[in-house]
């Protein structure tokens, strides 16, 4: 989870809990800041680092290859050879694929693993089926490479029903994102307890006019159709914003404050800790579908705990 909600100290819990903790995308500086800090708090432990592609610059790819970090999750593309790269200086590379054509792309790039997701996952989304009808479509292309189910994993009998459909592992999001460690707003995290439904949306898409899956606030009740679609104006500003992306990972925050539900101005910008209240009608409340199920915040080693079959 990028832009702060998953930084050291929920990465560090997973990974002392056994499961692959995993940073999301930061600025350069920050992102080798939390490789040591994860290195300090959960000494022995992998640590993972997750590329957002369209967002990525060389700076992030020289700290995972310095800091050398045990595993990277590339998702949303491929650049400059950089599977290659990243499993030449040590990592573990895993690609999150939503159609079996990326998934094709993906070990024809190389990678050591596939993460498939399925389209109930929250945040952006690849996946285009459910992950368990996705899955079999997944397991067929990578030879006896490792496919991790990703999206609507929230307990230990989701867990179970991928690894006997054949997943050698699975990735949560939203079960994390409801942690007492992640880095979430904590308006945004009630919000997503009380959420009764979520919806997919390509609204909050200033520079990356992706398909993303939210639960819905005052901004969408405004801004999208019926089917969760962007309404035409910031449609169009979305996709005419899409070179912006050039400009790759910056601490972008401050931004937040020109949204406002009245204007069709939405960054892909998720509220992280201590944002104000007021900014959470216009801003991204990235969760999966998971979010209906999952009834209360707890530590992150308890999630891990509440994932793993007896
Ligand atoms: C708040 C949030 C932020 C996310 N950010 C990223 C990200 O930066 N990079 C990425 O590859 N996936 C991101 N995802 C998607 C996850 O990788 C994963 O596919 C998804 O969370 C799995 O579905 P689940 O939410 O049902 O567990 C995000 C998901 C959430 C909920």
């Amino acid at each position: 989870m990028g832009g702060g909600l998953a930084g050291a100290p929920l990465a560090a819990a997973v990974a002392n809990a056994g499961g692959l903790g995993t940073l999301g995308i930061a600025t350069p500086r920050q992102l080798r800041a939390s490789i040591e800090q994860v290195r300090e708090r959960a000494p022995g432990r992998a640590v993972a680092v997750n590329l957002l592609m369209p967002f990525v610059h060389r700076r992030h790819v020289a700290v995972c290859v310095e800091c050398r970090v045990d595993a990277v999750v590339l998702a949303f593309g491929e650049k400059w050879g950089l599977v290659e790269h990243l499993r030449g200086a040590g990592a573990f590379v895993f690609v999150m694929v939503g159609t079996e054509k990326q998934a094709r792309a993906a070990v024809a790039w190389g990678a050591d693993g596939l993460i498939a997701q399925g389209r109930q996952a929250g945040g952006h989304l690849v996946g285009t089926m459910a992950a368990l009808d996705f899955l079999p479509h997944a397991l067929a292309v990578p030879g006896n490479r490792p496919v991790f189910l990703a999206g609507g994993i929230a307990t230990a009998a989701d867990t179970s029903a991928a690894r006997d459909a054949g997943a050698s592992g699975v990735i949560a999001g939203t079960r994390f994102l409801l942690t007492h460690e992640a880095n979430a707003s904590r308006e945004y995290q009630r919000r997503i307890l009380q959420a009764d439904k979520t919806i997919e949306t390509d609204l909050f898409g200033l520079s990356w006019p992706l398909r993303h899956r939210v639960i819905p606030n005052a901004a969408t009740r405004r801004w999208c159709g019926n089917d969760g679609k962007a309404k035409a104006f910031p449609a169009a500003l979305n996709a005419a914003s899409r070179p912006l992306s050039v400009l790759g990972y910056f601490d972008a925050g401050a931004l937040m404050r020109l949204q406002s539900p009245a204007r069709p101005f939405f960054t892909p910008l998720a509220p992280v800790a201590g944002v104000p209240d007021a900014w959470l009608d216009s801003a991204a409340l990235y969760a999966g579908e998971t979010a209906l199920r999952i009834g209360e915040l707890t530590s992150a080693s308890e999630a891990v705990k509440t994932l793993t079959p007896r």
